[in-house]
């Protein structure tokens, strides 16, 4: 904890909350850099409903403190309880303290370096199918394109399901799932309208969904080649029998792997569709990615996804609620206050990055990065589980499509806000070239 040296609030625009929530909820790339600009690297907001303050940090000093401290004083789990009723009361997500290490615990396994690498052979395969279902001269909806990618990945690597007839049950029922837009979110707020069209449908999918996986978990565990199967369920029904842990109970291994399916697939959707855009905008920069492709060079492919995810924060802020009374920051804040490193103007700040607004993934080859300035999967004990996992998709996904095609943007993709994710406003459309046309 630091010492206090500030006196009173941090400043911060006085607005009325209603303004400021909608903004904040609408767009906040739009919002947030004048804020800064005008009060400085530390700000309050007051949200609603509340209105509860929320304390936005962009000094890397501070996002180091806030990733460090305790996590039992600075709750990151309470500030998704929206998501309950579809990740579910276990998500590791959504927990605290004991069942959040718990769960953590549980997963990490299925998320190590080991793993990833056995993950690989699949990934290529699923971005081979989609990418054979292109021709030279399309005009690519990159996107939509990316998120049946992931899509595929999720079932097929994390839920372990191959057989093309269950793919093809499972696939519209989770699409819809994953589709939540605002409307959905307030059934969530006032559950009492799941009983209602069309929340309704939205929660009898929701059901079907449960079905499938509970009767996967259930075949899975009683699986003859359960030691041999390489899929993140799998991995996770063989932990608890290792780690000293109670195993996952099938509730359990049901809302993390909801929460998997939620948080890496569209996340991971955008990132490659903004690397994809900002390759099709830099020609120069592309050929480098293409001859990265065919001499496999990885680490030159995952620059430019990871440089995509700095210039387009996919998830633009975390935040940890305190428990009690803090000092963060030198700040003095009461217990119930949120506070949130900023991705959005870490990633921006030229302090942090020179020539921020440049799109340039030698920053991450030849270039240093310094700790705390890069930070699109957050930090401390949250940071993002699915970091590596969705680096690893990324880079062979990249690869896959850059050894057949060289892509070209017309215009600069929009920002959009969906929900919590930051994705392109027009689906970076992208127009292709077979590279031995
Ligand atoms: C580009 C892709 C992704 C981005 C930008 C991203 C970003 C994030 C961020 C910002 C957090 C919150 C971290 C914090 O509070 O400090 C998070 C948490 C999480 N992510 Fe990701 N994520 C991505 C992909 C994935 C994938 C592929 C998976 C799993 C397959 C995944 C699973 C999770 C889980 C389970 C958590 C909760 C961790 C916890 O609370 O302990 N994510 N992610």
């Amino acid at each position: 904890m630091s010492e206090v040296t500030h006196e009173g609030l941090p400043p911060g625009p006085g607005t009325n909350a209603y303004l400021t929530t909608w903004r904040f909820l609408r767009d906040r790339y739009k919002h947030i850099p004048p804020i800064h600009e005008k009060y400085g690297d530390t700000f309050l907001i007051k949200l609603l409903p509340g209105p509860r303050s929320l304390v936005i940090f962009a000094d890397p000093a501070d996002v180091k403190e806030i990733f460090a401290a305790d996590p039992s004083q600075f709750h990151a789990g309470e500030g998704n309880t929206i998501l309950k009723p579809v990740m579910g009361e276990h998500s590791v997500l959504l927990t605290d303290d004991m069942e959040h290490q718990r769960g953590r615990k549980l997963l990490m396994p299925a998320f190590t370096g080991s793993s990833m690498r056995a993950y690989t052979p699949l990934v290529e395969a699923i971005a081979k199918v989609e990418i054979d279902s292109w021709h030279d001269g399309d005009k690519l909806v990159t996107l939509d394109r990316m998120n049946a990618i992931t899509l595929d990945v999720i079932l097929q690597v994390v839920f372990g399901v191959t057989d093309e007839d269950r793919l093809a049950v499972l696939r519209p029922k989770v699409n819809r799932m994953v589709n939540i837009d605002a409307k959905m979110l307030l059934a969530w707020s006032y559950p009492k309208l799941f009983a209602l069209p069309p929340w309704r449908g939205y929660f009898k999918n929701q059901q079907e969904v449960d079905e499938l996986l509970f009767a996967e978990i259930a075949e899975r565990r009683t699986a003859q080649d359960l030691e041999g199967r390489d899929d993140v369920l799998s991995r996770l029904l063989r932990v608890g029998d290792t780690e000293g842990e109670e195993p996952l109970s099938d509730i359990e291994m049901r809302d993390q792997l909801v929460t998997l399916l939620l948080a890496g697939h569209e996340t991971t959707a955008s990132a490659l569709s903004w690397t994809l855009h900002e390759l099709g905008r830099h020609p120069e920069i592309q050929a480098n990615a293409l001859a990265a492709a065919d001499t496999g060079d990885d680490a030159y492919l995952e620059a430019c996804l990871k440089e995509a995810m700095r210039l387009h924060p996919i998830i633009d802020f975390v935040a940890r609620t305190l428990q009690s009374d803090q000092v963060v920051g030198g700040w003095a804040l009461k217990k119930g206050t949120t506070v949130a490193p900023s991705i959005m103007l870490s990633h921006s700040r030229d302090s942090n990055f020179a020539d921020a607004h440049l799109y340039d993934p030698e920053r991450f080859t030849v270039g240093k990065v310094a700790a705390n300035t890069w930070i699109p999967f957050g930090g401390g004990v949250r940071r993002c589980i699915g970091a590596a996992f969705s680096l690893m998709e990324g880079t062979v996904v990249l690869r896959e499509v850059l050894q057949r095609y060289e892509v070209a943007a017309e215009k600069v993709a929009p920002n959009k806000l969906r929900n919590i994710t930051n994705v392109p406003g027009d689906k970076a459309p992208l127009r292709l070239k077979a590279r031995s046309a």
